[in-house]
């Protein structure tokens, strides 16, 4: 069974998104089988950022409202064997309740090591539907004051739903600031969430392939730490495949 990780963070904008595909990209590519569930209803570009845009025939809102099975809602990556986005690219008027999008997960859960659940911005109603359907979570973070209050109020909010894991991903820091004392370190802003941090992205100057960095260090780090634990806690290995 997958294991599901929904990653939040409460502000907007703050690369919850790209944190998502990246982690993605970095766990296929050490041979695990990852889906990339986009449940950002609104805004949702999981498909944007990975390039299987215009690949989908159907999309998650199919599969929840029956007009394929899920499976056929999957989207294969064309450069990553193993990695699958399932987009949700019609905006439906509908109410679309977190039990509907659940079953389709769990329908696909025996499929895959892991299922990255892309959440929207804010904690309103498709948060919780995000937060409801998985069993872990990361809570993505920027150094700035107004993203570190949005995750304080987000992680109290997580710890409501009892997750098996839940880790802290400090995003956009420029080390040199960080040096200095200009902005709070990670490990400080771990201490202030009281979560712990499981990795630190720094700012690039660009990525690669619109919104993937195939070369991003931290983004494999964090992918190795899951992929290690993952063996570990649970004593489940993905299908090794031969890295890219
Ligand atoms: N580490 C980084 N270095 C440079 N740019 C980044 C980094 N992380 C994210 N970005 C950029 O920041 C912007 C916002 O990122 P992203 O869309 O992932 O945020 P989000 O939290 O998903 O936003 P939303 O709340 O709208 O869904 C994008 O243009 C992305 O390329
Ligand atoms: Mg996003």
């Amino acid at each position: 069974m997958a294991r599901k990780i929904v990653i939040t963070s409460g502000k907007g904008g703050v690369g919850k998104t790209t944190v998502c595909c990246n982690f993605a990209v970095q766990l296929a590519r050490l041979g695990f089988r990852v889906a990339v569930c986009d449940l950002d209803f609104g805004l949702n570009n999981v498909d944007v950022v990975l390039g299987t845009e215009n690949l989908a025939l159907y999309d998650l809102l199919d599969a929840v409202e029956g007009r394929c099975r899920p499976k056929q809602a999957l989207v294969r990556h064309p450069r990553y064997p193993t990695l699958y986005c399932l987009a949700s690219n019609r905006v439906s008027e509908r109410y679309i309740s977190p039990q509907a999008v659940r079953l389709v997960l769990d329908a696909l859960s025996s499929q895959f090591d892991f299922v990255l659940i892309d959440s929207p911005a804010g904690i309103d109603e498709g948060f919780h539907r995000a937060a409801s359907c998985a069993d872990e979570a990361l809570l993505v973070t920027t150094p700035h004051i107004s993203a570190m209050r949005d995750a304080d109020r987000v992680s109290g909010i997580l710890k409501s739903y009892r997750f098996q894991a839940s880790g802290l991903i400090v995003n956009l820091v420029r080390k040199d600031l960080a040096r200095k004392g200009e902005i709070l370190s990670p490990d400080e802003i771990s201490t202030t969430l009281r979560m712990p941090l499981v990795a630190v992205i720094p700012e690039e100057d660009k990525f690669f392939l619109d919104n993937i960095s195939e070369r991003s260090r931290a983004f494999r780090t964090l992918a190795e730490l899951y992929g290690n634990e993952g063996k570990r806690k649970f004593g489940w290995f993905g299908r090794k495949e031969k890295s890219k």
